[in-house]
């Protein structure tokens, strides 16, 4: 990445004749943008679908080069935290840097504190969920409710109030996510086990038949933990900008959490992990060539995408789904050498890179390509892959809104290309128009 230098600078647009400087912002990294507020004088806006080329904010947290395929988490390159803690890897998108020993301690100890997460009210709310309920529904209605403790985050200012109830929600998802896997199976609910670091008790609350000993194994615990540092934070993204709008109006945290939960389902966005799994169900169960689906793919007829291929941002190898591919071909080698999904997907990622509708386009394998596999070889369902990446994506929308709540905010509010009639009055006699 060539960072531009030189001065702030300006572009200048002419329009009918009439010369529009608009100053550029200029980034540590990544594209400077043009400043269009000046363009509202002129009666103008810009028009760009899906925001693909609009900075709505400036942030400080996380980089994606999606040219060269690096993810940067507060200047760190997000391979080498791959095997921090998550816990620690929050601390840093939280609060900018890496904690020293005694940070960590003090981080890790306010966020496994029991007293957060209210057991008996959140056990009630998950018993009320019948069991053919998505997950992601039920962790959006779960952090919503948190909002009924929001009294309790104590802090005079609102960057205080806002931490401690960032603490109370990454306390809590591991026990929401435990509580949706009772609820999916039918099975009672267990109990967080604060001795356990964070990702060992996210595996015992889901797996651990209450009154039996089990615990994870080591390797688990730690292929677990380096996906929720894989899907800690990532720029904004549909439900990070989801989150920022909510927390625009001034509306509460968990509030804006449920919203980004929400946004996050989607098949296109973190819903992809299951979509994926469902492709690779449906290319096996069919016994037709990979081809078949290359075609599928390719043609704008048929709705049937590749699910777990293209980015917005990266047009070259998402810089997780490296990572996610290794621990992926180790922990199925481990856990389940007879799964035929993970083969199935490897040469799925073979053909498509070698295939020109592909390459011409630069669509790669992004986060949600391997990471079904690793989920299912642990033995989740499939309705809780998302739901895994909610866990991680947690610690992201609370730097998110942490920082929102430090830098200066207006309300999210964009315009129009307005198609539809023009002024018209309603008919006299509207029965006989
Ligand atoms: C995540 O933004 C983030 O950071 C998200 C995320 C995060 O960490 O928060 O990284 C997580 O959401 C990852 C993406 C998971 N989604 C999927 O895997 C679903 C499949 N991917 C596509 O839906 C798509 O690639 C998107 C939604 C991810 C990106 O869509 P864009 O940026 O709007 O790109 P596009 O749809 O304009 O595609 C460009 C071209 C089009 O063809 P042409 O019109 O040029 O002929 O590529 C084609 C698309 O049809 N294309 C695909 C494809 N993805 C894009 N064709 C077949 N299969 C695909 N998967």
């Amino acid at each position: 990445m060539v960072v531009p230098e030189g001065p702030a600078g300006a572009a200048n647009l002419r329009y009918e004749g009439t010369e529009i400087e608009l100053p550029l912002e200029r980034p540590t990294l990544g594209r400077p943008a043009m400043d269009v507020s000046a363009l509202g004088g002129h009666h103008l806006a810009v028009y760009d679908p899906g925001y693909a080329n609009t900075a709505a904010y400036q942030s400080a947290i996380t980089f994606v080069d999606g040219e060269a395929g690096h993810l940067y988490y507060r200047g760190y390159p997000v391979e080498q935290l791959a095997s921090s803690s998550f816990l620690e890897v929050a601390y840093l998108l939280i609060y900018g840097d890496l904690p020293t020993s005694q940070q960590a301690e003090e981080f890790v100890a306010r966020v496994r504190d029991p007293k957060l997460v209210p057991h008996a009210a959140i056990e009630r709310l998950f018993d009320w969920f019948p069991q053919s309920m998505h997950p992601m529904a039920m962790l959006s209605m779960a952090t919503e409710a948190l909002t009924a403790y929001a009294e309790d985050d104590p802090g005079a200012d609102p960057r205080a109030r806002v931490e401690a109830a960032g603490i109370r929600l990454l306390s809590a998802m591991p026990v929401f996510t435990g509580y949706a896997m009772s609820v999916l199976r039918g099975l009672p609910k267990g109990r967080s086990n604060r001795s356990l670091d964070y990702s060992e008790d996210l595996l015992q609350l889901c797996f651990t038949i209450p009154g039996s000993d089990h615990l994870p194994d080591n390797a688990t615990a730690r292929a677990l933990n380096t996906l929720l540092v894989l899907h800690a934070d990532h720029e904004l993204n549909c439900s990070t900008a989801t989150l920022r709008m909510v927390a625009s109006s001034g509306a509460g945290f968990y509030s804006g959490v449920s919203a980004a939960i929400n946004a996050l389902w989607g098949p296109l966005h973190g819903g992809a992990n299951q979509a994926v799994i469902r492709m690779l169900k449906e290319i096996k169960d069919s016994g037709k060539p990979l081809s078949h689906f290359l075609e599928r793919a390719k043609d704008k007829m048929d709705p049937f995408l590749l699910m777990g291929f293209g980015h917005r941002v990266y047009k070259s190898y998402d810089a997780r789904a490296k990572v996610i591919r290794q621990v992926a071909l180790d922990l199925v080698e481990k856990l389940a050498p007879e799964d035929p999904l993970l083969d199935i997907a490897l040469q799925l990622e073979k053909v498509a890179l070698e295939d020109e509708y592909f390459v011409l386009r630069r669509l790669y394998p992004n986060v949600d390509f391997y990471s079904g596999i690793i989920y299912r070889a642990i033995g989740f369902p499939d309705e809780m892959f998302t739901p895994l990446f909610v866990v991680g994506r947690s610690a992201g929308w609370v730097a998110h809104w942490l920082e929102m709540t430090t830098t200066s905010n207006k309300i999210g509010r964009p315009t129009q290309i307005y198609t539809g009639p023009k002024e018209r009055s309603v008919p006299k006699n509207p029965a006989t128009a």
